[in-house]
């Protein structure tokens, strides 16, 4: 029989990194079934030999590269739990950003929104718990991705959201009041690309150096914007110049740049003029 306090000591000889510690916690704490308090109140607490074999498991997909959100398929995003797998990329903090800048915008309105390219439903969900009266559409090209934000929806009763499947514009009707995607903007030949191997390579990488999806999405959104309607879109943090260029090249207004919660450039918005 191996403790807890053991086990953690044991296992953070075998993971580096500045999260490993968490990593593990979080790992010991989802085989035991508590939470992290569990841990630190009680280190002496002694795993059975089924617990022990399924941390290894786990910790071994870990050693192995995969990321956490993946061996546990779950993710926290804005205030929502969304189970994920390795189709759909694990949305990031920085988004949350961009979903803060939307529910800014649109503060006092009912609108109409769509989410391009909705991956595990993060962006549209976390706009459907903020504003259960929005009508919200979701798309995406993938039909497994889709399958993931419309499970992700039912677990969190949210009822607002329409899903459906094509690429960014095509499935549409009518027009919205804002346009929000994240969209792939890595270029091929990115170096980072390396460390994002476990993630979905159609959800990450875009033609022209990373810019062809933001390039078709600023210059096609036109016929589906209210007149002051928002194109919100999320970029690299070193295509922020790019982006805003494309936004007035487009004929939008009240052109910005954001930053993410690690002060990089992150996103970019532009109104569609009356
Ligand atoms: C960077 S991920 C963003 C996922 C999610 N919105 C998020 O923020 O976590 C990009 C998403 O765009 C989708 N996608 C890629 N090409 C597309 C296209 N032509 N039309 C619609 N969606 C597309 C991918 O399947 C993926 O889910």
């Amino acid at each position: 029989m191996i403790t807890v306090q053991h086990l953690q000591l044991q296992s953070r000889q075998l993971l580096k990194g500045d999260d490993a510690a968490l990593e593990i916690d979080t790992l010991l704490a989802h085989v035991l079934g508590k939470n992290r308090t569990f841990l630190r109140t009680w280190p002496e607490h002694e795993l059975t030999d089924v617990q022990f074999d399924h941390f290894h498991q786990l910790l071994q997909q870990r050693l192995e590269g995969k990321p956490l959100a993946y061996i546990l398929e779950v993710r926290d995003f804005w205030r929502l739990s969304l189970q994920v797998n390795s189709k759909v990329l694990i949305p990031r903090p920085d988004t949350e950003c961009m979903v803060e800048a939307v529910l800014k915008l649109g503060d006092g309105h009912q609108w109409r929104v769509a989410d391009l390219g909705t991956g595990s439903g993060a962006i549209a969900l976390s706009l459907a718990i903020e504003h259960p009266e929005w009508e919200i559409t979701a798309t995406d090209l993938s039909a497994e991705s889709l399958a993931i934000a419309q499970l992700n929806a039912a677990k969190h009763q949210l009822t607002n959201v329409t899903f459906v499947q094509g690429s960014w514009f095509e499935p549409l009707t009518g027009k919205f009041h804002c346009l929000v995607s994240n969209p792939p903007y890595i270029a091929a030949d990115d170096p980072h690309l390396s460390d994002l191997q476990h993630e979905p390579q159609h959800a990450l990488v875009a033609a022209d150096n990373g810019l062809a999806d933001l390039t078709h999405l600023v210059f096609l959104s036109n016929d589906f914007l209210h007149e002051n309607g928002w194109l919100v879109l999320e970029h690299g943090f070193e295509q922020g110049e790019a982006v805003r260029s494309l936004l007035t090249q487009a004929g939008f207004q009240q052109v910005t740049t954001e930053y993410d919660y690690g002060g990089n450039p992150r996103y970019s918005y532009g109104q569609k003029p009356c």
